[in-house]
């Protein structure tokens, strides 16, 4: 093992947890958190009642002083994830939660709206202006992040599961508003929030209504099946979609935010459905696909080529972030790649091999020096295989280092950068980038650590 040990260090690596970005100035926790105060100032903001979560102080052009089911869910999941080092998450999240109760009673009560009413004033009364609803996801994530805070089921909880299991085969609007029919991201976190909650049922000795939503998780399991688009080798985002946007380039980040928001780490207990990991080939694909894509088409990515690209939603998206003067990188998609990336590293080294079949191979190409050689698989009894993680966990951390590349001086964030200028556009920090901002460097730390860990481990075998 010398000889292998001498050539990683040559490589200047796997000895320490820095990293070019980190070099730059700025650490994992000092990163993260920065970005839990900045999410904290914004539940503190003038006029909010406790528990809302405005997408973002901004109220005009554009206007995103409400508060989303989906942005709030993710943020709170993302919060509660972090409340063991920083506690004090811990009370905005059970002011969340109360608030969020009410939103749900409220919508019940408005005529045209559901538990999937998307949007709703800082008052908690629903939005009722023309928007596109119902949006599926939204009672899906508050599941999970209900049951991940506090780990009980109450009349609201059982309230979003029933509507999940009567609704979750009707099309509805996607994530960004605007596609109409059955999205990937949605199923995905309708599967695990059912999924999660049947484990959670399992331990309070209900293995009735547990084996009831299992069942129907497997359900939507197959349905996600469908996603997959073998002439070209994708996870597309969106199947029978009308109204909004066409994607003829069949490529969408939700895809890969939806592993990350409720992929394998979200599942508990030994609940792993086989066939969706960060490794499956094609979400692999779907990954390399999109990063090639946005490096190409957006300006920055080109002007400044030394970092990962910015990332965008989806190549045909138009929306400017206040009106439709052509899409840019967004930062929840940027560091979205970030954290997918470091979840790539550490399923490689849980597994102690990387497979390479064909579509792998061409996504993990580019982090070996030599490209990678041979189909089939690389063991960590082989070279290859630690530089190859290694590229893979740099290039992964070139994510953060691009979108905090093109944060404001003071680490501000908005929803977007310019494609051609690397400025800060549309609504001003975006509560949802930071979450997503946590999320990266979270992950990633943990994959760092794991990798020089690993590395050691097998130094001295
Ligand atoms: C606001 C939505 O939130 C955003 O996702 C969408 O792109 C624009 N409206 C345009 O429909
Ligand atoms: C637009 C995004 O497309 C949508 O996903 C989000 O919920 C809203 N903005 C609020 O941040």
């Amino acid at each position: 093992m010398k000889k292998l040990t001498l050539i990683l260090l040559t490589f200047g690596i796997l000895t320490s947890s820095t990293s070019a970005w980190a070099d730059a100035g700025e650490t994992y926790q000092a990163g993260i958190q920065l970005s839990i105060q900045r999410i904290l100032e914004n539940l503190n903001h003038p006029g909010v009642t406790p528990g809302a979560v405005i997408a973002s102080p901004s109220q005009h052009e554009p206007n995103y002083f409400f508060h989303w089911t989906r942005d709030a869910g993710l943020v709170m999941l993302t919060l509660t994830s972090q409340a063991e080092r920083y506690p004090q998450v811990r009370i905005p999240v059970q002011n969340w939660s109360r608030f969020e109760k009410f939103t749900q009673a409220q919508a019940l009560k408005t005529p045209g709206s559901s538990l999937g009413e998307p949007k709703f004033m800082v008052n908690g009364q629903p939005f009722t202006g023309p928007w596109g609803r119902p949006q599926n996801d939204g009672p899906a994530i508050r599941t999970l992040a209900m049951l991940s805070a506090f780990h009980k089921f109450d009349p609201y909880v059982e309230a979003d599961i029933s509507y999940l299991l009567q609704n979750w085969q009707l099309p509805n609007f996607d994530l960004w508003e605007e596609v109409k029919g059955h999205h990937f991201f949605t199923l995905y976190s309708q599967m695990t929030a059912l999924r999660y909650a049947a484990v959670h049922y399992e331990s309070q000795m209900r293995p009735q209504n547990a084996q009831a939503l299992h069942r129907e998780s497997m359900k939507i399991e197959t349905q996600l099946q469908k996603f997959v688009d073998r002439s070209r080798n994708l996870v597309v985002p969106t199947l029978a979609g009308s109204e909004g946007i066409a994607k003829p380039a069949g490529l969408d980040i939700s895809v890969i935010l939806a592993l990350n928001y409720f992929g394998p780490n979200m599942r508990p207990g030994n609940s792993q459905p086989a066939f969706w990991s960060y490794t499956q080939p094609f979400i692999l694909n779907t990954a390399k696909q999109l990063t090639d894509t946005f490096a190409r088409i957006y300006e920055i990515n080109k002007r400044f080529n030394n970092m990962a690209p910015g990332i965008g939603r989806y190549p045909e998206d138009v929306y400017d972030g206040n009106g439709f003067g052509g899409g840019n990188p967004w930062y929840l998609a940027t560091y979205g790649m970030a954290e997918f990336n470091c979840a790539v590293v550490l399923e490689n080294l849980q597994r102690g091999q990387i497979n390479t079949d064909p579509l792998s191979q061409a996504f993990y190409a580019k982090f070996s020096p030599n490209g990678l050689a041979r189909v089939g698989r690389l063991t960590s009894a082989s070279q290859q295989y630690w530089t190859t993680l290694q590229g893979l966990m740099n290039y992964a951390e070139s994510f953060i280092e691009r979108a905090n590349f093109h944060a404001g001086n003071d680490g501000h964030i908005s929803e977007q950068f310019d494609r051609n200028s690397g400025y800060r556009r549309g609504a001003a920090d975006l509560t949802w980038s930071y979450a997503s901002k946590i999320r990266a460097l979270s992950r990633c730390e943990q994959a760092r650590s794991e990798l020089s860990r690993s590395f050691q481990r097998q130094g001295r075998r």
